[in-house]
């Protein structure tokens, strides 16, 4: 999706502002693509869902509903855009989570998405919605949790202790119309390495195996966590060549092929995220001035650490500069430090979003932040500034999908 330097002055000035957000729609079907592909090449019965709290754009779910893939959603807010804005229907939608109101697990059990219960508290919720529609036949799943390597045991979910597989099936004996569908697990506190991998898989299979026994668990669900694509610059940072998508279906699919090597096995579901979205959205900034003070260089954007912030394991996200072609505005390096900070549009002192970028820098050049599809721009604030407008490439063609926010977005929910 690289941009002009022209190309990026006329899109900013669009909305008036001198910072955007670039989605790349071709990049999003081609990692959707190569990532199910993957995995279906391997298993023929998986099927992903998109993490909505990854980057719960419209655009972007709407883009995956298209090419077949499921939502997953971790609360309300994220099944209404799933179900009501992006038009989901409740049978291609997971829902997840720690923590939700009883009103709301009722109306996900009665519109048959399969909710997949955290806790004990959430399960006392789901018996009481079965027993109030005894005619009624309901399905769940269970988020489990064990210890893996690189990582232990999850804050998430149940631990799969034999005693806590005797409770869940005394639970669902208890109900007679709610069957416990499959497992499911997801890790954040771990490495994304196919060393986690293999042991997440594991821990699945055996539990499945333990409270399914001959029969069949309907699903699968691995969860999310896999790395997607990325440059050099970011891979050495996580320690290892980082696993391909081809890597990752080797070592999950691959292994629950082997555990139902005939016909009917278990769907496998895998809820990525990051895998997807990271590298298909970027941060525009236009450099309004270059100050040099006290011996450090500093270039101020409209944008700030809020607006790149997300960084799951600390990593420096790289950036990309697009010069500003008329050379007349770069000033003479000659007595500049050799090194640049760029700073942020905040009050906040530290709202430094890069430090000692070697090279030159000049007012007018764009700065573009790689990797801001992930988290970081569903984590930005309104803090000082709104939110900067998403324009979203597609097969030659570009178009606005977020406008800019106003004070009366900012301010609608107070009275
Ligand atoms: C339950 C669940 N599934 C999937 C994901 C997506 O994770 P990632 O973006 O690392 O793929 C998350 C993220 O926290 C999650 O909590």
């Amino acid at each position: 999706m690289p941009l002009t330097h022209a190309q990026m002055r006329s899109l900013a000035e669009q909305e008036g502002l001198s910072s955007f957000y670039l989605l790349d729609l071709d990049a999003l079907e081609q990692n959707y693509r190569r990532l199910r592909d993957a995995f279906v090449d391997t298993y023929a019965s998986t099927q992903l869902a998109y993490s909505f709290k990854t980057n719960y754009t419209p655009a972007i779910c709407s883009a995956l509903k298209q090419l077949g893939c499921w939502a997953e959603v971790v609360s309300e807010l994220e099944y209404d855009i799933a179900t009501k804005t992006v038009g989901f229907d409740a049978a291609s939608t997971l829902v997840n989570g720690p923590v939700h109101e009883p009103s709301f697990v009722r109306r996900v059990l009665l519109d048959g998405a399969l909710f997949n219960l955290d806790a004990w508290y959430l399960l006392d919720v789901a018996a009481q919605v079965c027993r109030d529609y005894p005619q009624r036949e309901f399905r769940v799943g269970v988020r489990l949790t064990f210890p893996i390597e690189e990582g232990g045991f999850s804050r998430f979910g149940i631990e799969s202790s034999p005693e806590n597989l005797d409770r869940l099936a005394a639970w669902q004996q208890a109900l007679g119309n709610c069957r416990i569908a499959g497992f499911h697990s997801h890790y954040s506190n771990s490495s994304r390495s196919l060393t986690s991998f293999r042991s997440r898989v594991e821990g699945l299979l055996s539990a499945s195996a333990a409270f399914f026994g001959p029969d069949r668990p309907e699903l699968i669900n691995i969860g999310g966590g896999f790395l997607g694509e990325m440059p050099a610059s970011l891979a050495h940072q996580y320690g290892e060549t980082p696993p391909t998508f081809e890597d990752y279906a080797a070592q999950v699919a691959d292994a629950v092929r082997r555990a139902y090597p005939d016909a009917g096995g278990p769907m496998l579901l895998a809820e990525p995220g990051t895998a997807i979205v990271a590298n298909t959205m970027v941060f525009v900034c236009r450099v309004l001035e270059v100050k040099n003070l006290g011996g450090r260089r500093l270039a101020l954007i409209d944008g700030s650490k809020n607006n790149v912030k997300f960084k799951k394991q600390g990593e420096t996200l790289p950036i990309e500069i697009v010069r500003e072609p008329d050379a007349s505005t770069r000033s003479s390096p000659a007595d500049e430090a050799p090194t640049f900070d760029v700073v942020g549009n905040t009050c906040i002192e530290k709202d430094v979003l890069c430090s000692s970028v070697p090279g030159t820098i000049a007012s007018g050049d764009y700065i573009v932040f790689q990797y801001a599809g992930g988290y970081s721009h569903v984590l930005k604030q309104p803090f000082i500034h709104p939110c900067q407008p998403i324009y979203a490439t597609q097969k030659g063609t570009t178009r606005l999908v977020k406008r800019k926010e106003t004070v009366e977005d900012i301010l609608a929910t107070y009275l």
